[in-house]
Parts: structure tokens; C-alpha cells; sequence
């Protein structure tokens, strides 16, 4: 460990240093942990579609039909028809224009941040943000504003105050991912209207459990069409 060892013990004796437990079995209710047999009760398969016989299939008829690649990044010769199926599927699911696939959703929130919002913009985010979306303002160089976690009036109060940034943009968890409480969308969406903001909702939780087909938290609270952008993902509940 060398000139970690101080901080490894830090951690250690802070109950704060993780180690990786090792899964002998492929996820579901029931698993192989460390050779013991357990219930799970930890993982964000929601619905058991990580080993949904169907999906099983549909990856084995896709990896037999695409191979296990595309061979470049899709800007370049890798944007194969698969990807374009998909992305108008998630927007259908979504109620939105359109959508766009990263590789994963820590990524999603790299390159959303990064694109949308730059130096003279401002981001006002929830404190029980997603890791990614702390990463994601950070690099995107805009001034980040954290607001106490759901409080509307606090945030108001940020936005009266920030007139003079060129673009504002309001982000949050749709469900929090780790006390799994709701954002209060539909207040978020009265204040991004009336102080001309943009609002993005990471429903990375929402997605496939919430609302009546699963669209997630801005159909759970009928706001389909009122949230600018929804960034989501597809390492939870679709498995
Ligand atoms: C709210 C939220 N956003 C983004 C992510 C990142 O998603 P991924 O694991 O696909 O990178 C997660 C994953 O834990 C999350 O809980």
C-alpha cells in the first residue's frame, strides 16, 4: 500500500474501507455470494430482467446478428442500425423527442453536462445528487448552486438571486439513489418555467418502475413533456 497505508487505516477505522464481493451465480433473488446461498436484496434489478429468459435471448440473437462490437465509435463507422432502434424506442418509453445511448450512465451524465451547460452558465443541484452529476457539473465549467436536498423555497431563492447567468439549468435525482425518495418534480418544473431554466432529471431509479408504463418519475407525476431533458439508465430496472 505504500503511502496509502495512513489512509487505508483511516478508512478502516472509520468502518468507511469497501471490498468487492464476489457473486458465484448470476444475479436474481437468490445468489452465490462468497459461497454462501443469500437473498438479494441489494442489487437495482427491479423487475429480474438481468436473467429474464427473453432478454437472454434477444442478447444471443443480437450478438449472433451484430457480432460483439461495432468496431469504432459511432461518430466514426460503428453507428449500426441497433443503436438507432433503440434510442427511438427509449424516447418513445420516455414521451420524448428523442434520445441518445452512452455506454453507461455515469458517461450519460459526463457528456449531457458537458455538452448542455459551459463558463457564464449556472447549475443548480440537489445536495443528494449522483456522484455523476457532482463529476458531470464539475467538468462542465459552469458555476454550480447546491440546493438543500428537495427544498424548493431554498433553490427559489438561488434562482431570484441568479439573473445575470446566460443559460440556468435545475438537475435531479428523479428517485434519490440512495434513501429512494421522489423529487418534488412538480414544483421543479413550476420554477424552471418561471425563472426560464432548463430542467434535467437523472431517473436512472424512475425508469421502467414508475408511472403507468414505466416511463418513470415525470410520468408518475403526469409531467411527461415538462422536463427538458431525462437522462436514464439501463443498468437497473431494464436489467
Ligand atoms: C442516480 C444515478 N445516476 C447515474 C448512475 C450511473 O449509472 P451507471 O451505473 O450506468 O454508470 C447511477 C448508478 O448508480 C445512479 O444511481
Amino acid at each position: 500500500m505504500g503511502i496509502f497505508h495512513q489512509d487505508v487505516i483511516q478508512l478502516e477505522e472509520a468502518g468507511l474501507y469497501r471490498q468487492l464481493k464476489e457473486l458465484r451465480s448470476q444475479t436474481g433473488p437468490k445468489v452465490i455470494v462468497d459461497g454462501k446461498k443469500l437473498l438479494m436484496l441489494a442489487s437495482n434489478d427491479y423487475l429480474g430482467y438481468c436473467s429474464h429468459p427473453a432478454i437472454k435471448q434477444a442478447a444471443q440473437k443480437a450478438l449472433h446478428t451484430w457480432g460483439a462490437g461495432s468496431g469504432s465509435s459511432r461518430l466514426i463507422s460503428g453507428n449500426t442500425a441497433i443503436f438507432r432502434d433503440l434510442e427511438k424506442k427509449i424516447a418513445q418509453l420516455k414521451g420524448t423527442e428523442d434520445a441518445l445511448v452512452f455506454s453507461t450512465g455515469y458517461m450519460a451524465n459526463m457528456g449531457l453536462l458537458t455538452a448542455v451547460a459551459e463558463k457564464g452558465d449556472v447549475i443548480y443541484s440537489d445536495a443528494l445528487n449522483h456522484a455523476s452529476i457532482i463529476d458531470g457539473c464539475r467538468l462542465s465549467r459552469a458555476q454550480v448552486e447546491i440546493f438543500p436536498h428537495r427544498d424548493t423555497d431554498a433553490l427559489e431563492t438561488l434562482l431570484e438571486k441568479g439573473k445575470q447567468f446566460r443559460r440556468r439549468f435545475i438537475i435531479t435525482d428523479g428517485v434519490f439513489s440512495m434513501d429512494g425518495d421522489l423529487a418534488p418534480l412538480p414544483r421543479l418544473t413550476e420554477l424552471a418555467t418561471a425563472y426560464s431554466a432548463q430542467l434535467i432529471v437523472d431517473d436512472a431509479h424512475g425508469t421502467g418502475v414508475l408511472g403507468s408504463h414505466g416511463g418513470g418519475t415525470a410520468q408518475h407525476f403526469a409531467l411527461e413533456g415538462q422536463v427538458d431533458i431525462i437522462m436514464g439508465t439501463m443498468g437497473k430496472a431494464l436489467g
